[in-house]
């Protein structure tokens, strides 16, 4: 029988008989690669019937007591896995390539090494390369083995040999299962590897984490393809240019995943920033319309944000409209908000918005702060340095409440902000920490007059 091939989106991972430009089922385009297919080995797939058979339990026999975790030795880290890694959990660390997936990973081995025994699998570097990157990171636990491979099956007869207590796979694209016929690095591919190491994580209680590539010219398969079938993703995301990292859980079976890690590049390693904020405003411009900062909450922590619009007339039969870092219909919807509430023109302006260090929000809480730095822009007046934005807009221009608002002043003041603007409070009076005077505003447009014409 002659072997049949299939269609894979790199991007999501789905099937199709034939080939197209765009994905179907996600809208990518430029992600569908030919691969050999499978259906020849179905039967030996994992969940068939021949594969070791389980026999099925009542609701009272399972065992609910806590999972048992660790730490990382990162604080920032064990935070976003929501409280220390899992035992016998597959964590897979995703990122665009030079980010700094493997120095993150080899950077905990230190820590953990300490009472645990971790299997380095390398198969982008060499051993020496591993030791070179390792003794700038001041790692050299005698309970770190590494090993250079990338076939699957070598790779577990290694765990087997050594039986450690955490598997680091670095990266899932240079794997390969001698039994499939696809390249390293196919969609195929990825997902076989994965669901050995996903065997491996349950069945012999082995934490491992692996290592994702993101890229986008989707010629091997990412990340995405596999966060079905892992416990835990975390995305590993920031500007190449400036040193500063977010990391985020897109998908987390033991925890939340609101909370956010942030860390800075730095000559040894991944160094934490335990206060967000900061980084997040630093190099602000003073005196400059177009920029407005914000309060957002990042899982249980207030992060001040910086928001940035530029409108320029346009040279355009249709407006340009960008977003950054704010989800681009809810952009929108404010412009529009702006237009018809606010008594702002804005049709025959092009208009990008952007949200400063990487920092993706995605609370209305921020709303406000996007409508004062587009119309700041828009008039070309600044908005005093010393002043923070907080309220959603709502479609008649009203400006709604926001949750866990002492939290956010609370933050605001700590670094040194003046003055806050925020939705009128019908309930109670509200006593604003020290030093920091409350505006309340009902509408946008009220918003605008206190900021831009005082
Ligand atoms: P790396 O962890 O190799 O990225 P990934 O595994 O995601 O591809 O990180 C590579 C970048 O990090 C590289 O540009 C060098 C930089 N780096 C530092 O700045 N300081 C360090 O201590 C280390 C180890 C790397
Ligand atoms: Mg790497």
């Amino acid at each position: 029988m002659k072997s049949k091939t299939v269609f894979y989106c790199t991007e999501c991972g789905n099937e199709f008989p034939k080939w197209s430009g765009q994905c179907a089922a996600c809208g990518a385009w430029n992600t569908i690669v030919e691969e050999p297919s499978k259906a020849e080995d179905k039967r030996s797939a994992p969940g068939s019937r021949n594969a070791r058979g389980k026999k099925p339990v009542t609701l009272r026999e399972v065992d609910i007591t806590e999972e048992l975790r660790f730490d990382t030795g990162l604080g920032e880290l064990d935070r976003v896995l929501g409280g220390g890694a899992v035992e016998g959990s597959l964590v897979l660390v995703g990122g665009a390539p030079g980010i700094g997936k493997s120095t993150l990973l080899l950077q905990i081995c230190q820590h953990m090494g300490e009472h645990q025994k971790i299997l380095y699998v390398t198969g982008e570097e060499s051993e020496r390369q591993l030791k070179l990157r390792a003794q700038r990171l001041g790692v050299d636990s005698p309970n770190l083995l590494i090993l250079s491979e990338t076939n699957l099956s070598d790779i577990l007869d290694a765990v087997e040999d050594v039986s450690p207590d955490i598997l680091i796979a670095d990266s899932i694209q240079t794997l390969y299962s001698p039994e499939s016929q696809s390249a390293p690095g196919s969609v195929t591919q990825v997902k076989e590897c994965t669901m050995a190491l996903m065997r491996l994580a349950k069945g012999e209680h082995v934490t491992v984490f692996v290592i994702g590539h993101v890229n986008k010219e989707g010629a091997i398969a990412g990340p995405k393809v596999l966060e079905h079938m892992v416990d835990c993703v975390l995305y590993f995301e920031g500007d190449e240019a400036a040193s500063y990292r977010i990391l985020r859980a897109a998908k987390n079976r033991f925890g939340s995943t609101n909370e956010i890690g942030v860390f800075e590049m730095a000559e040894r390693g991944l160094r934490e920033v335990p206060n967000p904020s900061e980084m997040l405003l630093s190099g602000r411009p003073v005196n400059t319309p177009g920029t407005c900062v914000t309060c957002v909450m990042e899982g249980s922590r207030p992060v001040l944000a910086e928001l940035q619009a530029l409108l320029a007339v346009t040279n355009y039969n249709v407006p340009r409209r960008t977003s950054n870092g704010l989800d681009y219909n809810r952009a929108m919807l404010l412009l529009a908000v702006l237009d018809k509430r606010g008594g702002l023109r804005t049709n025959g302006l092009d208009a990008y918005l952007n949200v400063i260090g990487g920092l993706y929000i995605n609370e209305p809480a921020a709303d406000l702060a996007a409508v004062l730095a587009i119309a700041s822009s828009a008039r070309d007046i600044p908005i005093p340095d010393d002043l923070v934005a907080l309220g959603e807009v709502g479609l008649t221009g009203e400006l709604r409440a926001v949750a866990q608002l002492e939290q956010r002043l609370s933050e605001i003041a700590r670094h040194g902000f003046k003055k806050a603007i925020i939705p009128r409070q019908r309930r109670f009076k509200l006593t604003p920490p020290a030093g920091l005077r409350l505006f309340e505003a009902a509408t946008v447009r009220e918003a605008m007059a206190l900021v831009l014409d005082a």
